[in-house]
């Protein structure tokens, strides 16, 4: 068992914690860094699986996240946009596969109408919530209290317009049915992107990827930290008190004057404390929980949709597979699909057997793409639901009600307890730019301090 002694130890070594860990070592105080796993990056994972490069987690960068940009570029790498020349594919309601250009979706007059007006209500309901704050607007309450897809139907009786904008926020981003959040979290994920139109702008919000993969950042981060990041390190136990911190993982002991808790929200009731964390917290983060999809990669001798006219985009509400995407490498000449398969969806096809799962997730991408989607050479599933220290993806939200209640305290520190990470952000929630901003912010407060 080794011992050390260190100003801040940092548990989890994602965007978040290696961010911190950077910012107070830049400004002289001593880290450590443990790690569960026996690698970092958590949520980003960069990984060769038979022959292709895939991208397990996090990999899409937006021209508004201005925080992972700066690290991007501090850190010399570089990316290229994702490919995005052609035609989109929408299958709508009556099932009809409908090619389109543009972001509304193909749908009838009437429908679209309803999308339009809707996209803009939400839009100017968004730019009322500071993305930091939202629990401050004055109808933050009554927001919280109903959920997105109650919303909805208040607003229109047209389903297919209702299922459409659920889907920007409901299996893209949150991966929870609509029924499951609230329209203050929904608000929240649009501001935090800028705008409900963002969300709804593929080219905008799936802009740019890292050459090399996104998990270069937290490798490279951590190379900066040297010696001071321990790998296969799962904290089990923090003791805290006014005089500082100690950490014990499987295999070393860690005394400092803070702790940061760099990890999702839901595997903080995996630690244990002592003493107990106070009454707020024990209830707090009981209301936070995953969203669950299958991060779905299908690689084939070449980008076979490019032929016939097709950027690659596609979404469906009704489809397994709701969105998919052209995820082919930089100057690969090989051509890859991602698809996602979300929440209750998810549950369903991890029913069945990996072969008829596999079946039945490319059937649903060869209605958008045609029978060659059947055949790739390369296929995987991410399924961050079973790795023990993530449990779901993207990130945490709140349930009914949660964020007005305990949204503004989910950041104060508990003596010398602070959390960091993508999924307590305010701009970057449930991206790797809300883990770095919240990885600077939790450095500045302690150094401030
Ligand atoms: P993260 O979860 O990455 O890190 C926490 C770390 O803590 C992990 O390494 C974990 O092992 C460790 N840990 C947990 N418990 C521990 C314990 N008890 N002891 C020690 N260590 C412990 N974002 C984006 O910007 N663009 C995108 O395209 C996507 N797409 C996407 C796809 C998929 C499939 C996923 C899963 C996620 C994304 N995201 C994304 C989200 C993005 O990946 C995510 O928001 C950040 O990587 C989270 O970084 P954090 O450091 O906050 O947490």
């Amino acid at each position: 068992m080794t011992d050390i002694e260190r100003d801040v130890v940092v548990i989890g070594a994602g965007a978040s914690g290696l961010t911190a860990a950077n910012e107070l070592k830049k400004a002289g105080l001593s880290v450590a860094v443990l790690e569960a796993r026996d690698r970092v990056g958590g949520r980003l994972w960069t990984e060769t699986i038979d022959g292709a490069m895939l991208e397990l987690g996090g990999q899409w960068v937006s021209p508004d996240q201005d925080a992972l940009i700066e690290t991007i570029d501090d850190l010399g790498l570089e990316t290229y946009s994702r490919y995005r020349e052609g035609k989109s594919v929408y299958i709508g309601r009556d099932g009809e596969r409908r090619e389109f250009e543009g972001e509304i979706f193909p749908v009838a007059p009437e429908t679209e109408k309803v999308m339009v007006d809707l996209i803009e209500k939400l839009d100017a309901l968004v730019a009322e919530i500071d993305p930091d704050r939202p629990w401050d607007h004055p109808d933050a309450r009554a927001l919280d209290a109903i959920s997105f897809e109650s919303w909805l139907a208040r607003e229109t009786d047209d389903e297919e317009a209702r299922e459409n904008i659920a889907l920007f926020i409901a299996g893209a981003m949150l991966t929870k049915p609509p029924h499951a959040f609230s329209t203050l979290q929904a608000l929240l994920m649009a501001a935090s992107a800028g705008s409900f139109s963002h969300l709804v702008d593929a080219d905008f919000i799936l802009d740019k990827r890292v050459v090399g993969g996104l998990q270069r950042v937290p490798i490279l981060l951590a190379e900066r930290l040297g010696d001071d990041v321990f790998l296969g390190q799962p904290v089990r136990t923090v003791q805290w008190g006014d005089s500082g911190v100690t950490v014990i993982a499987d295999g070393m002991t860690v005394r400092a004057r803070r702790v940061i808790l760099a990890v999702p929200p839901v595997l903080l009731t995996r630690i244990s404390y002592e003493p107990p964390l106070p009454r707020l917290q024990h209830q707090m983060h009981q209301h936070l929980s995953m969203g669950f999809v299958i991060k779905v990669h299908a690689v084939y001798e070449t980008p076979f949709w490019r032929d016939k006219g097709l950027s690659g985009t596609a979404f469906s509400p009704y489809e397994l597979s709701h969105e998919a995407y052209d995820n082919s490498n930089h100057e690969d000449p090989h051509g890859t699909l991602v698809g996602f398969v979300s929440d209750r969806h998810a549950d369903d096809v991890f029913r069945l057997s990996a072969e008829e799962r596999k079946a039945r997730i490319l059937e649903s991408l060869s209605h958008y793409y045609g029978d060659e989607a059947t055949n790739p050479i390369v296929y995987y599933e991410s399924d961050w639901g079973s790795e023990e220290w993530t449990r779901g993806a993207y990130a945490a939200s709140f349930d009914l009600g949660g964020l007005s209640r305990w949204g503004g305290d989910l950041r104060v520190p508990v003596g010398p307890l602070y959390l960091s990470c993508s999924d307590v952000a305010g701009k970057g929630y449930q991206h790797v730019d809300g883990a770095i901003r919240v990885g600077r912010e939790v450095a500045a407060q302690i150094l401030a301090e």
